[in-house]
C-alpha cells in the first residue's frame, strides 16, 4: 500500500533495519544490560517482553539515543548512529505517560514536532490533519487532550510521534494505564496502524498477551539478557529457556532426573512421578531437569483427548475458577505441587472436589535442563 504520510515515501522507511551490536549498560557497577545483539528488519512489529526491571526501557532508550550505552553500537539502516542525539535519530518514542501538551489542541500537539524542524505553518496543519485522519481523529482536532478518552489520547500520541516521520517508533508500555477492554481494543488498533504505515514498531511490554497478539517477532528478556527472539508461535510453543517457558503463558512444572533420552524425547523421574516429554537438545542422561506442560494441554484422563497420554498422576481438586470460555481446575499432587488444567467450558461436567487422575501427552510437554541461572521467577508466573 503506497500510502504517503508527509513528504517521504513509505518505501524509503522500508530500508531502515535497526541493529544493536554488543550493546551493554552498566549503572554504578550494576549490569542492567549484558552484551546484546538484536536485528530488527524494517517494517517489523517487534516486542520486547520481560518482567519489570529486566532492562527493556534501558534498551529502548539506548536505541533511540536517550541513553548512551556503556559499550556496543546502534545502527539504523546500516549506519552507526552512536554519535547522534535522540532528536537527530530516525526514531521517535512514546512514553507510558504519553506526555501530551494539555493546553494545546490535538492538532497542535500533532504538529508540534514539525515546528522545530522548520516546517511552515500551513504545511504543519496539513500534515497534522493527514495524521489525525490516519488515526481516525479528524473530528477531534480542535479539542484538548483532556476532552478525549484514554484510547483517543493514545492515538494522538501515535500521530504526534509519526509526524516527524521516524523509521522506527519506540513505544514503552503505552497501554498499561488503560483498562482491560480498551487495552485489548488498542492492541489491534496499534497493530493495524503499524501495518498501514510500514513504520517499524518496537514495543515494550511486560504483558505476554500483548506481545503474543501484536508482534511479528518477540524478544523475551530476563535480567538484562534477551533469552529468545522468535515469532509468537515459536516463543510459546518452542521456548528456548525455562524462563521463556514460564514467563510466556503458564506452565505446570515437574522436576526430576533424566533417566532416558531417546531421539526427541526424554523421561524424567522425580518425586511427582515418571514423565516423558519432548526435549531440548542439551538434555543429557542423569541431568536434573524440568518438565513443563501448558494448562491447556493438561487434561482429565476420563475427559477430553489431552488427558489420554502416557503421562498420568493423581491429584486432588482444590478449586475451580470460571474464566468464561474455559475453566481453571486447580489441583495439587501428592508432593504438594499445584497443577492447573484449563478445561473447555463446553457443558461437560468437571469434578469439583476429590482425587482425580490427570494426564498429558509427551508431545505436549517439554523437558529442559535446570538452568544455570535461577528460574524461580519463571515458575511463579
Ligand atoms: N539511570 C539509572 N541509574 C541506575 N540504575 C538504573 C537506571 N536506569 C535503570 N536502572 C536499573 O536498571 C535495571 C533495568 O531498568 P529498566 O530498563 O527500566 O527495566 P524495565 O524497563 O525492564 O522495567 C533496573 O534494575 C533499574 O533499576
Ligand atoms: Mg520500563
Amino acid at each position: 500500500m503506497a500510502r504517503r504520510i508527509g513528504v517521504r515515501e513509505l518505501s524509503e522507511w522500508m530500508e531502515r533495519a535497526s541493529r544493536l551490536a554488543g550493546v551493554t549498560m552498566v549503572f554504578d557497577g550494576f549490569t542492567a544490560v549484558h552484551p546484546t545483539d538484536l536485528h530488527i528488519p524494517a517494517g517489523e512489529f517487534h516486542s520486547i517482553l520481560g518482567p519489570s526491571g529486566c532492562g527493556k526501557t534501558t534498551l529502548l532508550r539506548i536505541l533511540s539515543g536517550f541513553q548512551r550505552p556503556s559499550g556496543g553500537h546502534v545502527l539504523i539502516g546500516g549506519e552507526a548512529v552512536d554519535h547522534l542525539p535522540a532528536n537527530r535519530r530516525p526514531t521517535a518514542m512514546i512514553f507510558q505517560s504519553l506526555a501530551l501538551f494539555p493546553r494545546m489542541s490535538v492538532r497542535e500537539n500533532v504538529a508540534f514536532g514539525l515546528e522545530a524542524r522548520g516546517v511552515s505553518k500551513r504545511e504543519r496543519i496539513a500534515r497534522a490533519d493527514e495524521l489525525l485522519a490516519l488515526v481516525a481523529l479528524e473530528a477531534h482536532a480542535d479539542k484538548r487532550p483532556d476532552q478525549l478518552s484514554g484510547g483517543q489520547r493514545q492515538r494522538v500520541a501515535v500521530a504526534r510521534a509519526l509526524a516527524v516521520e521516524p523509521a522506527v517508533l519506540c513505544l514503552d508500555e503505552p497501554l498499561s494505564a488503560l483498562d482491560l477492554k480498551l487495552r485489548q481494543h488498542m492492541r489491534s488498533e496499534l497493530r493495524s496502524l503499524q501495518k498501514r504505515t510500514g513504520v517499524t514498531f518496537i514495543y515494550i511490554t511486560h504483558d505476554q498477551g500483548e506481545a503474543l497478539t501484536m508482534s511479528d517477532r518477540i524478544s523475551v528478556m530476563n535480567k538484562g539478557r534477551i533469552e529468545q527472539v522468535g515469532t509468537p508461535t515459536a516463543v510459546y510453543d518452542a521456548p528456548a529457556t525455562a524462563f521463556v517457558a514460564g514467563f510466556v503463558g503458564e506452565q505446570n512444572v515437574f522436576t526430576g532426573k533424566v533417566t532416558s533420552v531417546e531421539k526427541e524425547f526424554a523421561r524424567i523421574d522425580g518425586p511427582g512421578g515418571t514423565f516423558t516429554g519432548r526435549r531440548t537438545p542439551d538434555v543429557a542422561l542423569g541431568d536434573q531437569a524440568l518438565l513443563m506442560v501448558r494448562p491447556e494441554r493438561t487434561g482429565l484422563v476420563d475427559g477430553d483427548g489431552n488427558g489420554s497420554g502416557v503421562n498420568r498422576l493423581t491429584a486432588r481438586v482444590e478449586g475451580r475458577e470460571l474464566e468464561g470460555p474455559y475453566l481453571n481446575l486447580v489441583t495439587r499432587d501428592a508432593t504438594g505441587r499445584r497443577i492447573v488444567l484449563h478445561l473447555a467450558n463446553d457443558g461437560s461436567v468437571h469434578p469439583a472436589t476429590g482425587a482425580t487422575v490427570i494426564g498429558f501427552r509427551p508431545e505436549d510437554a517439554i523437558v529442559m535442563p535446570v538452568a544455570e541461572r535461577p528460574v524461580a521467577a519463571a515458575a511463579e508466573h
